[in-house]
């Protein structure tokens, strides 16, 4: 992955605090495989900016901004997976082309995915003669 972006932090921070209720300078640099001092350093400017509340003892605490923001990076995050699967993209290469699109994409964009999903969600049909046009085009 490339050198994460502030919103790769929070999405992860975020999705830790959400699993195991804490989140840790170790796990975040695994999850996002870095160097614990860069996650240290960027603790401290999502400090600054108000994401979180970090006391080198206790640990860090998101802020209601954090959490809200927090929660939309983790829900668009799901969103695109279910997207790509949806779609036929084979489950290897779901988790690193969604986190290679996901800070890319405008939030009309995601509204217009969101809307695509659902449609498909409406009528198992649909993804069925999607599968179908994939496997003729395949096929040829
Ligand atoms: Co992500």
């Amino acid at each position: 992955m490339a050198t994460p972006s502030m919103e790769d932090y929070l999405e992860r921070i975020y999705r830790l605090i959400d699993e195991k209720g804490y989140a840790r300078v170790s796990d975040i640099a695994e999850g996002l495989d870095v160097h614990p001092s860069s996650v240290t350093k960027m603790i401290q400017k999502l400090d600054k900016d108000e994401y979180l509340i970090y006391e080198k003892y206790r640990g860090l605490v998101l802020t209601a901004k954090g959490k809200r923001i927090g929660k939309r990076l983790v829900d668009r995050h799901k969103l695109l997976e279910q997207f790509l699967g949806m779609i036929g993209v084979r489950e290897e290469n779901i988790y690193r082309d969604v986190e290679g699109i996901e800070h890319h994409l405008s939030w009309d964009s995601i509204t217009c995915i969101e809307t695509l999903v659902e449609y498909f969600k409406r009528d198992p049909k649909r993804l069925e003669d999607l599968a179908a046009v994939r496997r003729e085009l395949e096929s040829e």
